[in-house]
C-alpha cells in the first residue's frame, strides 16, 4: 500500500514527519529518496524532534552518519558523497542498523540489496515550495489515518 501526497506544503511535510515519527519503531529502516533539495533532511528533522530530539538535525555531509538521543536513538546516514559501499561502510551501516535506534538514509542507492527498508520515501519537487511525497511500507495505512484525523482538540 502506498500513501501519495500529491502537492505537500511544508506544513504538510511537517505532519508527515510527526505522523512517521508515531509510526516508526526501533529496529525501523527508512529510505528517503529525492533530488538535491527536496526535502529529505527536511523531513528526517520533523520526524527526529517529534521522538525527542533536541539537537539540530543537520546533513551529515563529511562523515556517513549522525546519532541523535531523544526518547529514541534516531540514526541519520546520507550517502551522497560516497561513490562505492566498501566492506568497513558496510559493517558501519549494520551497527546502526541492528542497534537500538530508528535508521533513516539519504541518497540509499549503494544499500538497495545490502538491507530491506522497512518504510521507503519518495520526494520529488512539484513548485517552489510544494513536494510531491509518496510513502510505501507497512506503516502506511496507520500513518494515513493519522493525517487524516487532526486529533483531539481538533473535534467539532
Ligand atoms: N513542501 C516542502 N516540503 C519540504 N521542504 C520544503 C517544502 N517547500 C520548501 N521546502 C524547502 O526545501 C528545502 C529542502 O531542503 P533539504 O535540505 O531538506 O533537502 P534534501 O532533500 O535533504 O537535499 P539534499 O539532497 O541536498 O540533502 C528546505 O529549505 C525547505 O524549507
Ligand atoms: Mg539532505
Amino acid at each position: 500500500m502506498k500513501l501519495l501526497l500529491h502537492d505537500a506544503a511544508p506544513t504538510d511535510t511537517a505532519s508527515l514527519g510527526k505522523a512517521l515519527a508515531a509510526c516508526l519503531d526501533v529496529g525501523d529502516l527508512v529510505f528517503v529518496y529525492g533530488p538535491l533539495g527536496a526535502g529529505k533532511t527536511t523531513l528526517v528533522r520533523e520526524a527526529a524532534a517529534a521522538l525527542g530530539v533536541e539537537d539540530p538535525v543537520t546533513s551529515p555531509s563529511f562523515t556517513l552518519a549522525q546519532s541523535y538521543h531523544g526518547r529514541i536513538t534516531v540514526n541519520h546516514l546520507d550517502l551522497y558523497r560516497l561513490e562505492r559501499l566498501d566492506a568497513d561502510d558496510l559493517a558501519e551501516f549494520e551497527t546502526y542498523l541492528y542497534g537500538d535506534g530508528i535508521t533513516f538514509v539519504e541518497w540509499p542507492e549503494l544499500l538497495e540489496g545490502q538491507a530491506r527498508p522497512t518504510v521507503t520515501i519518495r520526494l520529488e519537487h512539484a513548485g517552489p515550495d510544494r513536494r510531491k511525497i509518496e510513502v510505501e511500507g507497512e506503516i502506511t495505512a496507520r500513518l494515513e489515518a493519522m493525517l487524516g484525523d487532526p486529533g483531539p482538540g481538533h473535534r467539532h
